[in-house]
C-alpha cells in the first residue's frame, strides 16, 4: 500500500530542507562538492558495500523499480535517463526490464563510479554521461523515462532537482525516485539501530573512508518524508505522484508523471 497521489497530504513532519547538506558545508556548491568527494573515495569498494550492507536486497529493489515501468521500457523508442546512476545497477536492471531497442543513458557527477559503470557495461549499449543532475546537458522533453536510485537525497536542491527531471521529460512522461525511508514500528527499531549503530562501523570499515557511511543515515533522517516528497512532487508539477513503499518502508518507490 502506498501513499496516492491526489489524496490530502499530511502536514509536514519535518523540517523543510533544501537539499543534502554533509557535515561543514556551507552553501549549495560546497555540499554538491563534498557528495562528489564522498562517492568518488568509496567508488572501488562501493559495489561490495551495497551488496552487503543491504544483504542484497537492493538487488530486488532496482528490479522493481525497473518493472514498475515495464511499458515504457518496452516501447522501441522510448529514452531512458537513469540519474545519479553511480556504478549503473539501477541502468542495469533497467536495460534487463527493456527490449534491446530503448536508448538508456547513465549520468553521475562522480568519474569514479562512472568508470566503474563503464567498465561494468562493456558490450551493452549502455551509455555514461558524466553531468550534474542540477545541470543536465540535455534538450528540454528529451526523455520517456528518468530514474534515480539513490541519489536523489544527496542533491543539494531537491526542487532544483525535481524541475530539472521535468524539464528533461517529455509530456506524459515518468519519473520514478527510488530511495531509502524510515520505517516504524518494531521493524523500525531495529532497523535504525543497524542503520545508525552497525552501517556507519561496517562502511567506514571496509571503504576505509571516514564519512560516507556516518553521512548515509543522517542524509536519510533529513530527507523528506513520503507526504512532504509528495507534496514537492505536485507542486513542482508533477501529477499521478505517489509513493510505494519497498521492505516495510526501508526504501520506497516515488513515482510522478509530467
Ligand atoms: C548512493 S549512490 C547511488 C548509485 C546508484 N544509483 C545505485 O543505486 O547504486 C549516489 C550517486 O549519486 C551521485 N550524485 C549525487 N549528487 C549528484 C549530482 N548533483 N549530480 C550527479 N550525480 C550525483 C553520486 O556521485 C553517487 O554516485
Amino acid at each position: 500500500m502506498g501513499v496516492e497521489a491526489d489524496q490530502e497530504l499530511n502536514p509536514r513532519t519535518k523540517p523543510a530542507v533544501i537539499g543534502a547538506a554533509p557535515q561543514g558545508a556551507a552553501d549549495a556548491e560546497s555540499a554538491a562538492r563534498a557528495v562528489r568527494d564522498m562517492f568518488t573515495a568509496i567508488a572501488p569498494r562501493y559495489d561490495l558495500l551495497n551488496h552487503l550492507l543491504s544483504f542484497n536486497v537492493d538487488r530486488l529493489w532496482w528490479r522493481k523499480t525497473a518493472r514498475s515501468f515495464s511499458d515504457i521500457l518496452a516501447r522501441p523508442e522510448a529514452r531512458v535517463l537513469d540519474l545519479c546512476c553511480g556504478t549503473g545497477d539501477m541502468t542495469f536492471a533497467l536495460r534487463r526490464e527493456g527490449s534491446e531497442t530503448p536508448t538508456i543513458l547513465g549520468t553521475d557527477f562522480s568519474h569514479a563510479m562512472l568508470q566503474r559503470a563503464s567498465a561494468k557495461s562493456a558490450g551493452t549499449s549502455l551509455r555514461w554521461v558524466e553531468a550534474d543532475a542540477l545541470h543536465l546537458p540535455f534538450p528540454d522533453a528529451h526523455f520517456e523515462l528518468v530514474t534515480s536510485a539513490f541519489g536523489f537525497r544527496n542533491l543539494a536542491d531537491y526542487d532544483a532537482g525535481l524541475r530539472e527531471i521535468l524539464r528533461v521529460l517529455r509530456p506524459e512522461g515518468e519519473c520514478g525516485i527510488l530511495d531509502f525511508g524510515e520505517p516504524g514500528g518494531v521493524v523500525g527499531k531495529l532497523y535504525r539501530i543497524y542503520f545508525r549503530h552497525v552501517l556507519p562501523k561496517v562502511g567506514t570499515l571496509i571503504s576505509g573512508v571516514k564519512g560516507p557511511y556516518a553521512y548515509l543515515p543522517a542524509s536519510v533522517e533529513r530527507f523528506p518524508d513520503p507526504s512532504e516528497m509528495l507534496r514537492r512532487m505536485h507542486r513542482t508539477g508533477f501529477r499521478e505522484v505517489s509513493w510505494t513503499p519497498y521492505t516495510f518502508g526501508i526504501a520506497g518507490l516515488y513515482r510522478g508523471k509530467k
